[in-house]
């Protein structure tokens, strides 16, 4: 474990000097060098030999969010391959902060990879809702913050987690169950290191402070003591983008003193905006985004709109081909479909100009309205006693 002993990065060192960019939980601007990033953040890249192992494991190909080098970066996943081997239990965290009704294509990033990720091993999954988040950070009553975790859960939901093995939870709620150990977080981490990790000012309120401990705790198997009973011992396995790495450097940092297993973690890169590659997908930046409620047509106009590597008229496209590197649209087709040999095919010709970028962006639409789609029919039968069911506390299949 080479980061075993290094310091949190602070969000000063994150802002990397060379290149511009900042990642945080809040912020990404600027092109984002990953092969940096991680040497700034000091987590380790995915390999060939991993992904080798991974497959090995799991007896079957790797998600093609791996193989693509979405999933780029990890933490100890090779101590959590060590465990399934020796048929030990490991769970499953991950979360997300309702701060509006609608999710983008963005956020069904992790979520999409997490429900392969159970599926794959069988384990248990805990899904944190920071609606206390949201209310601390933007301009948003406790009451809508509530009403969005129950409406997010939904489209969480209709990604197909198993029940019996899922368990979805409001820090509101359930807040309650993990204060022991948001407690022994909280002795463990100083102001001035969260304000290092976080940049956190005197002017920021003080639930802000104190919020990572809490965004840490369900990296920690007793804080679900329906579930898990008061082991310690079982290790926590956590995906997310990038941008949410700097709670779980502190989390990994504090989990030693506690006596507590440090989490694993797996890191995608970010679903750009439509705006272009330099930034992510945003729900705050509404023009950014394809949301998973917008119809045909507002799908069709921001496709349309999207960032181009395509030259400006057919004649130079056919002449010089796209840049894929900074195509929009192309990169959107290498999260969302799925087939190989398909994709291969429209990056070869539309690089080499034999494909003109309204037909890529043409291809595209179609596809997500056709995710969008179903989608939607997986959302509707969506009850709110299901929403309530997956909500309660209660033991899993484990
Ligand atoms: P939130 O709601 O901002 O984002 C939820 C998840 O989606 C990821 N994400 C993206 N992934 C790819 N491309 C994008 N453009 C993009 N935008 C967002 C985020 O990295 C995250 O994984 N504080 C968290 C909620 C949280 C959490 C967790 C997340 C609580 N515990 C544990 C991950 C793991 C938040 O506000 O996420
Ligand atoms: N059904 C998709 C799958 O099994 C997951 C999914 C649900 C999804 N809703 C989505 C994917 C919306 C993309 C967009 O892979």
């Amino acid at each position: 474990m080479s980061e075993e002993n290094k310091e949190p990065v602070s969000v000063e060192q994150a802002q990397d000097v060379a290149d511009q960019s900042v990642v945080n939980p809040w912020e990404v601007t600027g092109i984002v060098d990953y092969g940096k990033l991680i040497e700034r953040f000091g987590s380790t890249p995915i390999d060939d030999a991993l992904i080798a192992r991974f497959e090995k494991v799991t007896g079957k190909p790797a998600h093609i969010w791996i193989r693509r080098g979405l999933f780029f970066s990890h933490r100890d996943l090779n101590e959590v391959l060590d465990k399934v081997e020796q048929g030990k239990p490991f769970y499953l965290y991950t979360g997300r902060g309702p701060s509006s009704d609608a999710l983008h294509f963005g956020h069904l990033v992790p979520f999409v990879f997490t429900k392969y990720l159970q599926d794959a091993f069988n384990v248990p999954l805990v899904i944190q809702m920071t609606d206390d988040e949201k209310f601390l950070w933007k301009n948003i009553t406790l009451e809508d913050c509530a009403r969005y975790t129950r409406e997010n859960a939904k489209d969480i939901i209709a990604i197909g987690f198993d029940i019996n093995k899922t368990f979805i939870f409001s820090n509101l709620e359930y807040v309650g169950t993990m204060y022991p150990n948001i407690l022994r977080i909280q002795k463990c981490v100083t102001g001035n290191q969260v304000s290092g990790i976080f940049g956190f000012g005197g002017s920021d309120n003080i639930g802000k402070h104190s919020f990572p401990a809490i965004q840490a705790a369900p990296s920690f198997s007793n804080s679900f003591p329906h579930i898990f009973g008061d082991r310690v011992d079982i290790p926590c396995l956590i995906p997310c983008a990038i941008d949410q790495d700097p709670y779980f450097r502190m989390t990994r940092d504090v989990a030693p003193r506690l006596g507590y297993l440090k989490p694993a973690l797996v890191h995608s890169k970010f679903f750009p905006a439509l705006q272009g590659y330099q930034t992510k997908m945003s729900a705050s930046s509404t023009d950014s985004a394809v949301f998973l409620t917008d119809t045909r047509e507002q799908i069709k106009t921001k496709i349309n709109q999207a960032f181009s590597g395509g030259r400006d008229t057919a004649e130079l496209q056919r002449q010089f081909g796209a840049n894929l590197e900074v195509d929009v649209p192309y990169r959107y087709l290498t999260f969302f479909l799925e087939d190989d040999e398909k994709l291969k095919d429209i990056g070869d010709k539309y690089a080499s100009g034999k494909m003109l970028t309204g037909e890529v962006k043409k291809i595209l639409i179609d596809l997500l309205v056709d995710m969008v789609q179903r989608h939607q029919e997986a959302r509707a039968a969506v009850t709110e006693d299901i929403v309530t069911a997956f909500l309660t506390p209660r033991k899993l299949a484990f």
